[in-house]
């Protein structure tokens, strides 16, 4: 089907199967308020994770783990996955159109709300650059990822995940009802605003003499600042040589008030959806952004190794945010 056409078709069908999408979303929203208050979990970790199960259906990326899990996710049935996902995704299928935000691999995103292709394939090819010579993977703020039971799972490579305890405890009882396989796989919690997360891990029996890959997926805009700079610093002096970490991040603008009018919205709507959903870090996007990510991670102890901007520039030159890959073999 031409492109043209095939837009028209998108857009014209999606409108029409919106009432099914808007009810699938709905359901999915009672569903998570009857089910999952008492829980500690929030909002914020399923829309990612609904991500990775669409790029797994739609054939884009493969995730046996997610398509496992997902279902088992509390308040998600695949009632509410079918009625909140099946339309688009069909339509993309039948016009061989693709979201941005469900798309793989994407090099390049407008804003944060499309960037889950873009970022799922950031820290893909972050992890997976750095397979062959580090001895640990650590995943910050796990939520519902997958990685360490997929793409982490190298010989000679330990895993562990960390989170915030509420969310772990759900993420490993789902875990076991998909029947997903964690074998080798290290859990240990600590809320990171409050306690160091290395500490956490080594009661674990991590070592902090091997060189680590961290990661920190969707996880810097919920933290406080000094929580952010400890996590850098530990990577940067705490960690073996040849540590590095991965995370994404927004415009410092954007915590302040200053974005686009769906962020002026989004960053005050963040207080208000549950514990650790707030947005209250980031880092300067004004241009030249990229200089502004290494001064930071310079001061933090660490080298810029890989930077991809997220969005377009802003009437003063801001960007969104940024995905960022730092090392800890800074000269000093
Ligand atoms: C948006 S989710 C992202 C989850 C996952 N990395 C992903 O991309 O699917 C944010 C995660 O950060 C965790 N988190 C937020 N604040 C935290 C804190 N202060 N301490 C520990 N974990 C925290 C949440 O529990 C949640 O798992």
């Amino acid at each position: 089907m031409p492109k043209p056409i095939a837009l028209l078709v998108f857009v014209v069908v999606e409108i029409v199967l919106l009432p099914i999408t808007v009810v699938g979303q709905f359901l999915f929203y009672i569903d998570f308020a009857v089910k999952v208050p008492g829980k500690n979990l929030n909002l914020t970790t399923y829309d990612p994770a609904f991500a990775r199960w669409i790029l797994d259906a739609l054939g884009k990326r493969e995730d046996k783990a997610a398509r496992q899990l997902i279902p088992a996710m509390p308040g998600v049935s695949r009632l509410t996955l079918g009625l909140a996902f099946a339309p688009t995704m069909w339509l993309m299928r039948i016009t061989d159109l693709t979201i941005n935000m469900y798309d793989y691999p994407v090099h390049r995103s407008t804003g944060i709300i499309g960037a889950f292709g873009h970022r799922t394939r950031f820290f893909d090819d972050a992890l997976l650059g750095h397979l062959d010579s580090v001895e640990q993977v650590v995943i910050l703020g796990a939520g519902w990822d997958t990685r360490a039971y997929t793409l982490a799972r190298r010989e000679g490579v330990r895993v562990f995940e960390v989170d915030d305890a509420g969310m772990q405890v759900q993420k490993r009882l789902a875990l076991e009802a998909a029947k997903v396989d964690t074998t080798g796989v290290v859990f240990a919690s600590a809320d990171f605003n409050l306690e160091s997360w290395l500490d956490a891990l080594r009661r674990v029996d991590f070592d902090p003499d091997k060189p680590t890959f961290v990661l920190l997926e969707g996880v810097t805009y919920y933290l406080n600042p000094d929580a952010i700079e400890a996590t850098l610093q530990t990577v940067a002096t705490k960690l073996a040589k040849g540590s590095a970490v991965a995370f994404d991040y927004v415009g410092q603008h954007i915590i302040e008030g200053e974005g686009s009018p769906l962020y002026r919205l989004l960053v005050p709507a963040t207080r208000f959806l549950g514990r650790h959903t707030a947005w209250v870090f980031g880092i300067r996007t004004d241009s030249p952004a990229q200089e502004n990510l290494m001064v930071f991670l310079g001061e933090n102890g660490l080298r810029l190794a890989g930077y991809e901007p997220v969005g377009k520039p802003d009437p003063k030159q801001r960007l969104v945010g940024g995905l960022a890959l730092a090392a800890n073999d800074l000269e000093s």
